[in-house]
């Protein structure tokens, strides 16, 4: 039996942005996906996914997940005409919206292969494929979630045409912070697609858009190096407003972010596609991430506390 491991992602500035080659912040977080790779007799495969859900989740990504499961087996040249391969995905990362749950899954899967037929996959191999993979969920990945999904750690990350440009950002120390849940699915390719069109009609005002994102990120990065918190979180509010801009967030993630910035959060902002999924807050110590939690819960949504910068 093969096995491997994927991370889970925080996307901490830039989503959306980054797919248009401004650069990203990205932390892995303390949840992860693994998956098991069983052959047999036979030829085909079958997935089982046991991993935790939002409601909805697996159903509404099934199609996307054959895509990309099919993406990844071509890209890595398995026959499965002359053997038959049972996967398995389960850990202790929700699938849901805005956890990079897809690329998780992806680096899982591929590390699993790479395991049960010996290929001794390199990292830099797996973050190729895991790419491949989450074709099947984005369309047009820019590539940032595959990559925190491969390596994990605190990453700058940014595209330049088709090369994927990763450094690796190091924190004194591991910053707490709450994900606060929707409960909601978001749709990553039509989010994108949705992103494209309005760009497309007001180029002008994406054009702004993507100027004060591109500064505001390499002022954040600054700031996150020498742990001012206080500046980082103002930055992360500023970011939230340029996505909502975008068009990229929703009432839901709008409502979320308002209640952690109420109960002290020191900033907070939808992270990954928008729309539904997830929203992060930064909130740096033991107490004002329980505060934080708490009031989340209190109002009915479920929230996940983990750090960053580990
Ligand atoms: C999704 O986690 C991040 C997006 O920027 C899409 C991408 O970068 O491929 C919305």
């Amino acid at each position: 039996m093969g096995k491997g491991e994927g991370f889970g992602k925080v996307i901490l500035f830039n989503e959306h942005f980054v797919v248009y080659g401004i650069p990203a912040i990205v932390s892995a977080i303390g949840a992860r996906t693994t998956a098991r790779v069983e052959r047999s007799a036979g030829s085909g495969v079958e997935l089982r996914d046991d991993r935790s859900e939002t409601s909805g989740y697996k159903a509404e990504k099934f199609d996307q997940q054959k895509d990309s499961l099919d993406l990844m087996l071509k890209f890595m040249k398995i026959d499965i005409e002359h053997s038959h391969y049972t996967v398995t995905l389960g850990g202790s990362l929700i699938a849901a919206s805005g956890v990079g749950a897809s690329a998780a899954s992806c680096a899982a899967i591929t590390r699993a292969f790479s395991d049960e037929l010996g290929l001794n996959f390199s990292d830099e191999k797996v973050n190729e494929v895991a790419f491949e993979g989450e074709k099947g969920y984005h369309g047009t990945p820019s590539g940032i979630d595959n990559t925190a999904a491969t390596y994990g750690g605190l990453i700058w990350y940014r595209r330049e045409g088709s090369l994927q440009i990763m450094e690796r950002m190091r924190l004194p120390k591991p910053v707490e912070i709450v994900m606060g849940n929707t409960g909601k699915v978001a749709d990553t390719k039509s989010v994108v697609a949705g992103v494209k069109e309005r760009r497309e009609k007001e180029p002008a005002k994406y054009e702004k858009l993507f100027k004060n994102a591109d500064q505001l990120v390499r002022n954040a990065r600054e700031q996150l190096n020498s742990l001012n918190l206080e500046k980082v979180g103002a930055y992360m509010n500023e970011n939230h407003r340029l996505l909502q801009e975008m068009g990229v967030s929703s009432a839901e993630l709008d409502a979320l972010v308002d209640v952690a910035r109420n109960v002290g959060a020191l900033g907070a902002k939808l992270t990954g596609t928008g729309r539904g999924g997830y929203m992060v807050a930064l909130t740096p110590g033991r107490d004002l991430q329980d505060r934080v939690a708490e009031e989340i819960g209190r109002k009915g949504f479920q929230a996940l506390r983990t750090t960053i910068g580990i």
